[in-house]
């Protein structure tokens, strides 16, 4: 049978639906952190949220810039089984990500050089460069799927621009949640 467009409507494409379900995520993670300036703790929020968000999400987290060794990667907050605990830039996806300060999109891990297998179960990913409001590159925030070419432009857009909210713009200049402020 044809559709309406009625029906039309009332069925938005999977794209869509994933970038609605990003745009609401992106407010619910601003209105927990509003107020919250420490970065541990917005990144502990961001992984946590997103990955109870989206199913797709197999590992999901961060890996910072050691400010030690400024040429590698180090484990930050994540949801998921055992991540590798450092990566150079360049090496694997991740460092592919920090090194070019793009954001990479891998429909089959075991196609892409150098990658590092943290668990054989993954076997796509995207990451997502994570910049400071100065601009400089803080770390990169790294999903895995167990789905081959589980993630897409869409994904792209809705993570850079939640990371973009979070990290890009100084913390205390986000809006204080109605919560807090009832209750401080
Ligand atoms: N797959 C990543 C390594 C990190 S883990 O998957 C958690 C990469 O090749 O960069």
């Amino acid at each position: 049978m044809a559709q309406s467009p009625a029906d039309t409507l009332a069925t938005p494409s999977p794209s869509l639906a994933k970038a609605a379900t990003y745009a609401e995520a992106e407010r619910e993670i601003a209105a927990v952190l509003a107020g919250e300036p420490n970065l541990i703790a917005r990144m502990s929020t961001v992984a946590a949220m997103l990955a109870a968000t989206f199913d797709s999400y197999f590992w999901t987290g961060f890996y910072l810039v050691d400010p030690e060794r400024p040429d590698e990667l180090v484990i930050g907050p994540y949801q998921g089984t055992l991540g590798c605990l450092r990566i150079a830039f360049g090496r694997g996806v991740c460092g592919a990500a920090a090194k070019s300060g793009r954001t990479q999109i891998v429909a089959d891990v075991h196609a892409f050089p150098g990658h590092i297998a943290c668990d054989s179960r993954s076997n796509s990913e995207i990451v997502v460069p994570v910049f400071g409001p100065d601009g400089a590159l803080v770390g990169v925030f790294d999903i895995d799927s167990t789905a081959y070419a589980a993630f897409d432009e869409v994904d792209a857009a809705g993570l850079e621009a939640i990371l973009g909210a979070v990290f890009g713009s100084h913390p205390g200049g986000l809006e204080p949640s109605p919560v807090l402020e009832a209750t401080s």
